[in-house]
């Protein structure tokens, strides 16, 4: 009968085939050790020459690293082993043998691996991160679904910026002049006007020369946007929305975690509500903390998210920045107009912004005044101040990037290793 890793403990003490690749290898006399890996996990398979043929233990003993095969045996508990399975290996049929696997068990150099990404994805600790990405996906869907949200796509190809002007990818659209979405926000307001509550999930691009550890130039967003919610109501829905998925993965994952010795004991805390701080109190916060040249007005780097994270164990909300440095679909706060009703989600142990949200201006008027205040002239927005003409409701949204996310949850120090083929500021290969 064929199995998978995932599945062996259904069939414990019964003889099995698994289509699997060597990982690595270990043999000394008499027996040899070999790491399965089949895609869905990791197994060892014990090779004694006593069990099987003299061929079968020198194939097992001479076996190159990733070779495939389709190795049969039984299923045994093993109390050491992460999944608590090994194989007593029976027989075994080589698909194919790999010469010079070029990643060896020894270290190797970053950029090595990365030229090697499609190759580094195999190892152990990639195919941990992709399954905690998954999981976080998976839980996403879930919450937006069991929440009433009907999930929309908004076009990647785009005829006006929704994020500032200077980040864009521009491409030849035929005669016309068109851009790599930066957000699908402004798509998804009309959207909300049609369906309530929406959400959706797809690549976003940012011609962004940062080389930090936490910016990709094409990377994943979730995007949430509700009708009749304000920005109280919002920041609660991304409190229970992240809190839902920690919470999904410390459960569905536990292999994974492990395998990435990921301390979980600061991820169940992670429970909704979670701490807010306002932008006027951020910035006495980090003159007390040393930053004593901050000045109000400046926007905040990654040292100075980290240093406000430090001071919360829950991620915090940065409430209220000035309308000057944040987008011009933001609503002022009333009287207040200086600053904006937004906030960003930091994540703790300096992993950085998770979430960007805000309220969007619903009044016609504003929002003409603030589209020439941001010179964003032309006829490319006609449709999106249409929304404020035809039954404007007060209506909220948020941004989560899916990466960044990744890198708290599994606890990756870059951004690089969070999706599967990351686009960099100098790479574009594999
Ligand atoms: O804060 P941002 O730019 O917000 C927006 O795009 C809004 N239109 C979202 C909305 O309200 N619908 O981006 C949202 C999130 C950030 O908090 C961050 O997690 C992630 O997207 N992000 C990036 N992730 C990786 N690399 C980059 N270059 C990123 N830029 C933003
Ligand atoms: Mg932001």
């Amino acid at each position: 009968m064929k199995t998978t890793i995932a599945n062996v403990a259904k069939s414990e003490g019964k003889i099995v085939t698994i289509g699997a690749w060597l990982a690595n290898k270990r043999s000394s006399g008499k027996i040899a050790f070999l790491q399965l890996r089949d895609g869905t996990g990791f197994m060892q398979a014990v090779v004694a020459k006593n069990d099987v043929s003299e061929e079968t233990f020198q194939l097992a003993k001479n076996m190159t690293q990733e070779s495939s095969m389709y190795i049969t045996g039984t299923i045994v508990e093993d109390k050491r082993s992460p999944i608590g399975y090994e194989m007593h290996v029976t027989e075994i049929e080589l698909i194919q043998e790999a010469v010079d696997y070029p990643i060896t068990p020894k270290e190797h150099g970053t950029e090595f691996l990365m030229d090697h990404r499609h190759l580094w994805l195999r190892s152990k600790r990639q195919h941990a991160i992709m399954k905690i990405r998954n999981e976080i996906i998976r839980a996403t869907y879930q919450y937006f679904h069991d929440n009433g949200y009907v999930k929309v796509d908004p076009p990647i190809l785009t005829g006006a910026s929704a994020e500032g002007t200077t980040e864009l990818f521009h491409t030849k659209y035929f005669d016309e002049e068109a851009y790599l979405s930066q957000s699908g926000q402004l798509y998804l307001e009309a959207a909300a006007m049609a369906l309530g509550k929406v959400f959706s999930f797809g690549p976003t691009f940012r011609a962004e020369k940062s080389k930090t550890r936490r910016h990709l130039i094409e990377f994943w967003m979730i995007e949430p946007e509700m009708a009749f919610v304000d920005h109280e109501e919002s920041l609660q829905i991304q409190e229970e929305y992240v809190s839902f998925v920690v919470q999904s993965v410390l459960k569905n994952c536990k292999i994974e975690l492990n395998t990435l010795e990921r301390d979980t004991s600061k991820l169940e805390s992670i429970q909704a509500p979670f701490p807010r701080i306002s932008y006027d109190d951020a910035i006495e916060l980090l003159k007390e903390k040393g930053f004593t040249d901050i000045e109000w007005g400046e926007d905040f780097g990654a040292p100075h998210e980290t240093a406000i994270a430090e001071s919360f164990d829950k991620p915090v909300f940065i409430t209220n920045y000035p309308a000057e440095i944040k987008a011009f679909y933001m609503k002022p706060v009333p009287g207040r107009e200086e600053v904006v009703l937004c906030a960003d989600l930091i994540a703790p142990e300096g992993y950085g912004e998770i979430i960007g949200g805000s309220q969007r201006i619903d009044d016609l008027e504003l929002m003409q005044k603030q589209y020439e205040a941001h010179e964003l002239t032309g006829d490319a927005y006609a449709w999106y101040l249409e929304l404020r003409k035809y039954g404007s409701v007060p209506h909220s949204g948020f941004g989560l990037g899916l990466e960044r996310t990744v890198a708290w949850i599994a606890g990756i120090d870059h951004v690089r290793e969070t999706i599967p083929f990351p686009r960099l500021l100098n790479r574009l290969y594999p």
